[in-house]
């Protein structure tokens, strides 16, 4: 690996490997080497000095995930350090680095030397991948992406625990989605990869919790970029959608335990709740904001975000039960808008994207408002129209949707997760 980061090794060998890797898959070992290998081709946080807690969450990627716009200032806000390193939208996810950039004047290209000051003083940095963390990885991952190699789960797991591992944490919490519009759909393939990571924290002395949460519909109720700010800002203010506060507080209390500030899920709670009511967690969000180049403002006043020119009301055609809202098709109409990229070049309109208030189960009445379209002009109005009309499909009965969350997985093995665990 690190005679491939310095282009000692060819691509084509390169190649030749993780398509061997992706028939026979590695041993938890050889996972570890591999790991060890792309996490020492570069730079690593060394965050000793803070005596915090420090734990990042990782998603798997989804629509409307907006959690660690709100997990990560909140967590902070409570006292445990948070270096999250998080990337951009690709295919039909959107991706947190985008979704900043919305914020007028957000960097989140600092070096690590710039995110540690920052850790310093306000507990939390929001960065991308910098060229000086685990270059082997970034240079795999797009050969991955060019040889259909991505989707092995040995590669994926050593691939985002080389980058999770260089942030020098003291524990790392996992969202990991499954559903129709998840990266990895199946059940099965999301508890091995939960299992997989788990371990391979533990061999690295970082402890590893994963929860697995829907995304069989999008979350919350905005998807897009500056829309998806504005429901993270409501959020930090109190005023967040159920399902999004419900998964926000659950990784939360994980990220407080293994942060050692809190004793209990229970008390972890108690003190998020205490950190959003006092607005000491939209103030953190505002500092880091501002730390960042960003315009504060915005959290007192989210219409300084960019604002799209059309904005149009999409109602029910028929009366019925809401029997799916597909998010892997609003993904993709959120790229047609030009709100998401199909190549890593592309760039993206901030403004544009959905919010949908109907939610699978729902009943409603034809003319009803189901959502509401944020386009440039009356062509992107009238593709979002056409998204819209194929995502979200109403009949006269339903399924049930995915729980919300439904399993908790942790070295001792998963276990499902009740109304109690909340
Ligand atoms: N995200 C990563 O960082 N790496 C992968 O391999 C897949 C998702």
């Amino acid at each position: 690996m690190n005679q491939y980061a310095v282009g000692e090794v060819p691509d084509y060998q390169m190649a030749a490997l993780a398509m061997a890797i992706c028939f026979v898959g590695l041993e938890r070992e050889e996972i570890g080497s591999l790991t060890d290998a792309m996490l020492h081709s570069g730079a690593t946080l060394d965050l000793d000095h803070l005596h915090l807690g420090r734990v990042d969450k990782h998603s798997t990627g989804g629509v409307g995930d907006k959690v660690s716009l709100v997990l990560a200032p909140l967590v902070a806000a409570c006292g445990v350090a948070v270096p999250m390193m998080s990337g951009r939208g690709l295919g039909h996810t959107g991706g947190t680095l985008d979704k900043l950039e919305s914020i007028p004047g957000f960097r989140t290209d600092l070096s690590l030397a710039q995110a540690t000051r920052q850790l310093e003083s306000l507990g939390c940095a929001l960065i991308g991948q910098t060229r000086e963390i685990a270059p082997a990885d970034r240079k795999l991952y797009a050969l991955r992406d060019a040889t259909a190699t991505v989707e092995s789960i040995p590669l994926i797991a050593a691939s985002i625990m080389s980058k999770k591992l260089a942030e020098g944490l003291t524990g790392l919490v996992l969202d990991v989605k499954r559903g129709s519009g998840a990266f990895l759909p199946e059940l099965d393939r999301g508890l091995t990869l939960a299992r997989t990571m788990i371990e391979l924290g533990a061999d690295h002395g970082c402890p590893v919790v994963a929860l697995l949460t829907a995304m069989d519909r999008p979350l919350g109720r905005a998807c897009g970029n500056a829309i998806e700010v504005e429901e993270s800002i409501m959020a930090l203010r109190g005023e967040g959608p159920a399902d999004l506060m419900q998964v926000t507080y659950a990784l939360g209390a994980e990220m407080l335990v293994l942060g050692g500030v809190a004793t209990d899920r229970d008390d972890a709670r108690r003190r998020m709740e205490v950190a959003i009511s006092s607005g000491r967690a939209a103030a953190r969000f505002q500092q880091i904001i501002e730390a960042q180049g960003g315009d504060p403002a915005v959290v007192d006043d989210p219409s300084r975000l960019p604002e799209a020119a059309e904005v149009e009301l999409f109602t029910a055609g028929r009366d019925g039960v809401v029997a799916q809202v597909e998010p892997r098709t609003i993904g993709r109409g959120i790229t047609a808008l030009g709100g998401g990229r199909t190549r890593v070049a592309d760039t993206i309109d901030p403004s544009v994207g959905f919010v949908i208030t109907a939610r699978p189960g729902d009943v409603v009445c034809a003319g009803e408002p189901l959502a509401t379209i944020f386009a440039r002009d009356a062509a992107g109005v009238a593709s979002g129209r056409a998204t819209l009309l194929e995502a979200i499909r109403i009949a006269d009965d339903a399924e049930p949707p995915l729980p919300l969350i439904s399993h908790r997985v942790t070295e001792a093995g998963a276990q499902r997760w009740t109304d109690d665990d909340c």
